[in-house]
Parts: structure tokens; C-alpha cells; sequence
């Protein structure tokens, strides 16, 4: 969460740490701020907002000066507001700072820096003070005595207005520096910089570096120095702009098919059969894992656990050497996995990650990492990630059974459902200005109610639950009325009569009921309002399919909203903060 950059060489730094930071916005995006130096002088720009909100009052690009700092925020401490946007400059005025974290310790810390003057209500802000009182002409040396005295996470980029270099730190969240020619830059992630260069140095977690427009110079928390190897990343451009869709989350929709393609074709390293596994993530991350259990236990026969990582960290889990632990994870940063993973770790479990960014903490820390293939995700909704992950889970499951699972159907199928975008539009205008809404699934599909729940519900602020269908007379139920429609998940499966009991005993009670339905069954419309038809497939593969619809609907009822579908209030994409 928030999203810092920086940068230090020849150019005008304000256009291009404006440009990074809109590329980084995903992370965050309450308020944004940005400082440059010129002339040993410190200039800043600030406001409440999204990034091209606050650029067209405050004109960051009018900022002067060849190195800066910039900042878009996710507000942990203190609410968002001009004085709380980052960066917090000293009350000497001389350093400038910019942070992505929770310093757990600050209020201990604000005691012991009783002659500042604070001017926000943040947590951050303790920094800037803290490095100018320990600041004595060298600014490495006072981020190394200031980060000693952290408790909590931290990814900070510092500059003082004598010195011609910025000074990161880090630990716990991502922090990446691009290395140019005469130039090098600084960001939460490598969309920050990659227009300028593909070598990267991931900095790790204690580390501090000064950065000049010509050297990297890295060191260990205790001040000594360290080398640290330059990555070339592989990252199309491209695939990171929304190509004429009107949002990001359209784009990757329409990309399933081809993420399932490309996802057939991973590798799945040989693992020993454990004992039992679990599956550990949040939110969409977690139900490609619930849905991973009901395929995995299938073929394998193996105990899967399904736990969020906010609760396996904290649960004492009884994980063992000859478990198998699976992190799932799109942005492989999320807190929770990660602090998950470390405790399986130590628990002596093997790990395997399943991430979609290259390189990221998770990737690195995982014992087996298994990359997704969906390109860069940037619409906060997960949609083809999710996809992705499914396909991996599937191979992990054939790899472990020895079975086969083909797949080879599924992009295809999927495009077939995306043709339908039209039919899906029109039951969404039927239905945007509902304030409730339930979603129910069996079996295979229960993860894909909850999913499609969740994706309404992030993206169009509709209350939406779901519910195991079988679950609905054990209270549900009572919500139906003719104001409350329900989605129901019935293709043509082994649970099939049981969801059309359950649609019946809906449609009974005056609700309206929004089928997805196999093509060709003509039975389901008789018991629904509106019927969004999947193609055949195998009863296992049916989430690959029905997830589809879903994705779409709940994209159609925002826009319709005109709600910020790439950028819900108060979510991020990236949750590095537990
Ligand atoms: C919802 C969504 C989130 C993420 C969750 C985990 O659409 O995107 O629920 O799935 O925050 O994020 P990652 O996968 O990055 O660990």
C-alpha cells in the first residue's frame, strides 16, 4: 500500500516522477505528493486526491530540479488530507521524506522528539524528524541510527537538501531501484520505472542505499557494505496500458482466454506427495485456493485447508515437516500471506508460492515458486490473475494425482462467454440500482459465489454475499424478497437438481433469481428471472467458465454506477500493511 519513487540524473525529475506515480497508483490513491531539489533548495506539492486530480491544481510538472521524491497514499495513520499526504519535510526544513508502512513504535518515538513541531497526523512524519536529528553531513549514516529505532515496516526514500543522492531503507515492504545510465530510479515496484530501464535491484528487508546518478552504493542494516545482483526484467510495456478498453478491469477480462493459454503451458517443478496441504491467501487469492481444495482433494486425495492468511498467522497452526504449505498470492507483497508463509517456514512445512509478480517477496521467500502467467494486473479487482491461478492449481492437481486434466477446451469456451458481453449488459441495466444481492453456488461453484459476491461488492459498493447453497434455510433465506436478487451458479453438474430445489424455494418467496445456466438446459430459465448461459465442460472446469459472467456483471452494474471501477474507494491493490 502507497507507492513510492524516486528519481536522480539529468532530466526534468517532476514530469517523470508524475508519470511514475500514476503508474503506481494502484497502491493507493488518497492523497499524492512530491518534492524536488534545485539549487539546494526544496520545493513541494501536495493535495487531497487521486493523482490527475491534485496534478491539475497543484502542476507537480512545474516542480524544478533533476531529483525528487513522490508519493501516492493509502491513509493507515491519520485521515486523508493535504497535511497527511506524504512527503513530510523536517521541521528544519532540510530533509524531505517519503514512506510506505506502519511504524508501530511512532508515539514512543514523537515523545523522545518533543522539540519538532508536527504538522500531520501521521505516523510517518516521526521520520523525517528522527533522520534530521541524528543527521550529522551524512545522510546514509542518519537513516542507518533513525531505521534502528523503527518497530514496524517501512520502504522509505529520504533527501536532504545539501546532498546530491537519495537514501532508502527497507523492511517489509517492496522497494525496487531501477539503474539507468547517468540516471537511476526508485520505486514500490517496477512499473515506477521500466519506461527508462529494465535492470532492477531488489533491495531486502534492512538494507540501506545511497543513490547517486551514477552509483548504488548498498549496506547492511549494521552500515557495511553489500553487493547486491542487477535482475533485467522481462515486462511488456504494453500489456500494462488499457488499449482502448475503458477500464483496466475490462481489458483483463477480455485477456482470460489467452492467460489460459499462456498459463497451460507452466511448468509444475516435482513435489513430494505431503501429508496434508494448505492453502493460505486473501480475498479472490483465497477462493482460487478454496476451489483448489475441492479439485485438489478430488484427484489427490490428499487433506487440503483452505485458512486466510490473517488467521493462519495468528492461529498457532498445526503445520508440520511433510505438509505442504501453497501461498497464493497476484502481487506476492500481500502482508498477511507473507508473515504466513514465514511462520510455515519455521515450522519446518515445504513452501510453494503462487505469484504473478516476478521477483516479489513472496517469489523470493517461497522454498518453490510457481509464476502465473497473467501479465500485470492494474485494475484493483483481481480478475485474470484469478483465472490464472485456477489453471496452476489444476496442473498442480494433475502433476500430484498423475491424472490428466485437459484444459485445452477452456480458451475457446471462455471467449464464447465473452461474445455474450451484450446480453450481460442488458440484465446489468436491469438491476444496477439494487442495494443487496446474494450469490449461491454448490460444491465447485461455492467458491465462485463468494467470488462473484466479492466482486460486485468491491467494485460497485452493492452489498453482495455469498452463500453455499445448501446453506440458505439456515438463515439466508430470510433476506430473500423481490428487492434482494440472487445469482444462482447452476451448470449442469452433480449437484444440479439440489440447485434447482434451491432456485425453486427462492423464485417461492417472490425472489428474483439471475441464473448461469449450461447452454442449451431449458429447464433453468423456468425457474429464473434472467439466464446468462456457459458453455459444457467437465463438472471440475466449470469454475473456469462460471466465474466469467460474473466478472462481467459485476463490471456492467459499476459502470452503470459510474463508479471508479479500476480504483475503489478505499481498497489498493497491493496490501502490505496487515
Ligand atoms: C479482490 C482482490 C483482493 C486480492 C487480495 C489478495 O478483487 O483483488 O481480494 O485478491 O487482496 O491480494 P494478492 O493476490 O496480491 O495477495
Amino acid at each position: 500500500m502507497c507507492g513510492i519513487a524516486g528519481y536522480i540524473g539529468k532530466k526534468n525529475a517532476a514530469e517523470l516522477l508524475l508519470k511514475s506515480i500514476k503508474n503506481l497508483e494502484y497502491r493507493g490513491y488518497d492523497s499524492v505528493g512530491m518534492v524536488t531539489l534545485s539549487e539546494g533548495k526544496i520545493s513541494m506539492k501536495k493535495g487531497r486526491g487521486k493523482v490527475s486530480e491534485v496534478d491539475s491544481k497543484v502542476d507537480f510538472s512545474s516542480l524544478p530540479g533533476t531529483m525528487g521524491i513522490a508519493h501516492t497514499r493509502w491513509a493507515t495513520h491519520g485521515k486523508p488530507s493535504e497535511r497527511n499526504a506524504h512527503p513530510h519535510i523536517s521541521a528544519s526544513g532540510k530533509i524531505a521524506i517519503v514512506h510506505n508502512g506502519i511504524i508501530e513504535n511512532y508515539l514512543e518515538l514523537k515523545e523522545s522528539l518533543q522539540e519538532y513541531e508536527f504538522k500531520s497526523e501521521t505516523d510517518s512524519e516521526i521520520l523525517a524528524h528522527l533522520i534530521d536529528k541524528h543527521y550529522s553531513g551524512n545522510l546514509k549514516d542518519a537513516v542507518l541510527k533513525a531505521i534502528a529505532q523503527l518497530n514496524g515496516t517501512y520502504a522509505i526514500c529520504v533527501m536532504h537538501q545539501d546532498s546530491r543522492e537519495l537514501v532508502v531503507a527497507r523492511n517489509g515492504s517492496p522497494l525496487a531501484l531501477g539503474i539507468g545510465e547517468g540516471e537511476n530510479f526508485i520505486g514500490s515496484d517496477v512499473s515506477a520505472f521500466v519506461e527508462h530501464t529494465k535492470k532492477v535491484i531488489y533491495l531486502e528487508d534492512f538494507q540501506v542505499a545511497s543513490i547517486k546518478e551514477n552509483s548504488v552504493e548498498i549496506y547492511d542494516g549494521k552500515g557495511n557494505p553489500v553487493s547486491m545482483e542487477t535482475k533485467t526484467i522481462d515486462w511488456d510495456v504494453e500489456k500494462a496500458q488499457k488499449q482502448g478498453y475503458k477500464h483496466f478491469m475490462l481489458k483483463e477480462i477480455h485477456e482470460q482466454p489467452q492467460v489460459v493459454r499462456d498459463s497451460i503451458s507452466i511448468e509444475i517443478p516435482e513435489l513430494e506427495k505431503p501429508r496434508k496441504i494448505f492453502i493460505v491467501a486473501c480475498g479472490t487469492a483465497g477462493y482460487a485456493g478454496l476451489t483448489g481444495k475441492y479439485l485438489l482433494e478430488k484427484y489427490t486425495r490428499i487433506p487440503v485447508e483452505v485458512v486466510y492468511a490473517s488467521e493462519f498467522r495468528y492461529s498457532d497452526p498445526i503445520i508440520c515437516p511433510g505438509d505442504l504449505f501453497i501461498a497464493i498470492s497476484q502481487s506476492g507483497e500481500t502482508a498477511d500471506t507473507l508473515a504466513a508463509l514465514r511462520l510455515a517456514k519455521e515450522k519446518g512445512a515445504k513452501t510453494l508460492g503462487i505469484i504473478n509478480v516476478q521477483e516479489s517477496t513472496i517469489a523470493r521467500e517461497a522454498g518453490t515458486v510457481i509464476y502465473t502467467r497473467a501479465g500485470p494486473e492494474i485494475g484493483v479487482a483481481s480478475t485474470k490473475a484469478f483465472i490464472s491461478q485456477l489453471v496452476v492449481l489444476y496442473k498442480l492437481a494433475e502433476k500430484l494425482s498423475g491424472t490428466e486434466i485437459s484444459l485445452t477446451s477452456i480458451p475457446d469456451k471462455i471467449q464464447g462467454i465473452l461474445n455474450q458481453e451484450g446480453k450481460i449488459q442488458e440484465i446489468a441495466k436491469k438491476y444496477f440500482r439494487v442495494y443487496n444481492f446474494l450469490y449461491i453456488g454448490r460444491n465447485f461453484n461455492f467458491p465462485i459465489a463468494l467470488e462473484g459476491a466479492l466482486k460486485l461488492k468491491e467494485i460497485s459498493y452493492i452489498h453482495a454475499e455469498g452463500y453455499a447453497s445448501g446453506e440458505m434455510k439456515h438463515g439466508p433465506i430470510a433476506l430473500v424478497s423481490d428487492e434482494v436478487p440472487t445469482v444462482a451458479i447452476a451448470p449442469r453438474d452433480s449437484v444440479y437438481p439440489k440447485m434447482v430445489s434451491n432456485m425453486q424455494e427462492i423464485k417461492a418467496r417472490n425472489g428474483k433469481v439471475i441464473s448461469v445456466a449450461t447452454e442449451g438446459d431449458s429447464e433453468i430459465p423456468e425457474h429464473s428471472t434472467d439466464t446468462l448461459y456457459i458453455p459444457e465442460t467437465r463438472e471440475e472446469l466449470y469454475p473456469l467458465l462460471t466465474v466469467i459472467p460474473l466478472q462481467l456483471l459485476a463490471y456492467y452494474i459499476a459502470d452503470m454506477r459510474e463508479c471508479d471501477v479500476d480504483k475503489p474507494r478505499n481498497l489498493a491493490k497491493s496490501v502490505t500493511v496487515e
